[in-house]
């Protein structure tokens, strides 16, 4: 079977489904794979290094006819329409919060795979875009941090004096937030973390920060996810959140909790507590409540408040390797001959888990 690479249609997407060396995993699993003309070029990967890698280098109309097809997002409506009956669609298809788009792809007879369901065990973890994503972006987190801090991360004793090491303190240690701490904590910063889930305790630790606790921590659900706070809960961890951001240089918001709004962690008092020069990057948007999407905001007391929702972006040939391998290990697993040959089998919890559309039929959500 052909999987073809489109150029990403989106606008400003610089991340492409597929790098020279995912390529050659592809090959070696059997497949040919064909690239769109330019594909890789906002991510470093000139077309000759697909050809290279042993990709054929197509135009813009042949890429949407291959027998699988992978993008980073939802192709637009006029590229949905050249898919091929039969075809299989490979990508971030949102449909956690667009269920309605399985029904568009059983209508047209397309196989739908969304990267973006795949469920959080440690089976899958090897094929979890939003985990791979995540992990990019707390680290970029750290670097916009850093870059919009006047001071250094790491102490110093020098000639000239002493300069102490900046304070990062991290709500939410999940996977960027845990990304953000071993960043943090590699440039030389003193790190702190909480997460509603004491689980998280041992992994802040075991990344070298410190964890500080809220009075009586929330419930972790089944899932692995965190429940949402009752108000009493919810009412010690403001208090707490803006004790620390004050004594914070940098505070890294990720917060989350799936199919929720983002819970508000920072309010504008807890901001105008902060010292001028403090820096928050709030990255689940909307944890602070003068976070601009897609933005940099200064307050009047001199917080740098960075609400940036593309900072995996930002890495774009570093998140193209890592999206390009989960969609390897995607392939690793529904090619169990190595034969070019895509094998749905729909009794493994995996693969039933992101097939949302398949022969005509909506299949989301999965079974629980
Ligand atoms: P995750 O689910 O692994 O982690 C979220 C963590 O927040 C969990 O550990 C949860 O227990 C914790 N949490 C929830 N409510 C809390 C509260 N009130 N106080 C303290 N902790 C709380 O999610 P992941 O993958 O780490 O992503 C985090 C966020 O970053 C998401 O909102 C995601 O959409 C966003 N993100 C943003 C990017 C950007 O460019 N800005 C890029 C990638 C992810």
């Amino acid at each position: 079977m052909r999987i073809g690479i489109p150029r990403e249609p989106a606008e400003g997407q610089k991340l492409v489904s597929a790098t020279p060396d995912t390529v050659g995993k592809l090959i070696k699993l059997g497949y040919e794979v064909i690239v769109e003309a330019g594909a890789g070029s906002d991510a470093s990967y000139p077309d000759q290094l697909y050809r290279d890698a042993g990709a054929e280098v197509v135009g813009p109309q042949e890429v949407w006819q291959a027998d699988i097809v992978t993008t980073l997002d939802t192709p637009p409506q006029d590229k949905i329409d050249q898919l091929r009956e039969g075809t299989v669609l490979i990508s971030r298809l949102g449909v956690r919060i667009h269920p309605e788009i399985a029904e568009v792809f059983a209508k047209r007879n397309v196989t739908a795979i969304s990267m973006d369901a795949v469920p959080r065990i440690t089976r899958a973890q090897a094929m979890d875009v939003l985990s791979s994503m995540a992990n990019i972006a707390g680290y970029r987190a750290v670097i916009e941090a850093a870059n919009a801090f006047g001071r250094l991360f790491t102490g110093q004793v020098t000639a000239a004096g002493k300069m102490p090491p900046a304070k990062v303190y991290v709500i939410g240690a999940g996977v960027a937030g845990l990304a953000a701490i071993g960043t943090a904590n590699s440039m030389g910063a003193i790190v702190q973390a909480t997460d509603v889930r004491a689980a998280a305790a041992e992994q802040v630790e075991s990344m070298g920060a410190e964890f500080v606790e809220i009075p009586a921590p929330a419930q972790e659900s089944s899932d692995g996810y965190a429940k949402e706070m009752n108000e009493d809960q919810a009412k010690a961890a403001l208090k707490l959140y803006t004790e620390q951001a004050a004594a914070s240089d940098i505070v890294i918001t990720t917060a989350q909790i799936p199919g929720r709004p983002a819970p508000l962690l920072l309010t504008a008092e807890a901001v105008g507590g902060m010292k001028p020069g403090s820096v928050i990057v709030d990255m689940a948007g909307g944890n602070c409540e003068l976070t601009k999407a897609g933005e940099v905001v200064v307050t009047d007391n001199g917080v740098t408040i960075i609400g940036f929702t593309d900072l995996a972006n930002r890495l774009p040939g570093q998140a193209s390797q890592l999206y390009g391998q989960n969609i390897v290990n995607l392939m690793k697993l529904m090619t169990p001959e190595k034969d070019g040959t895509i094998v749905f089998n729909l009794e493994d919890e995996v693969v039933r888990a992101i097939t949302i559309a398949h022969e005509k039929d909506v299949l989301w959500p999965p079974p629980p």
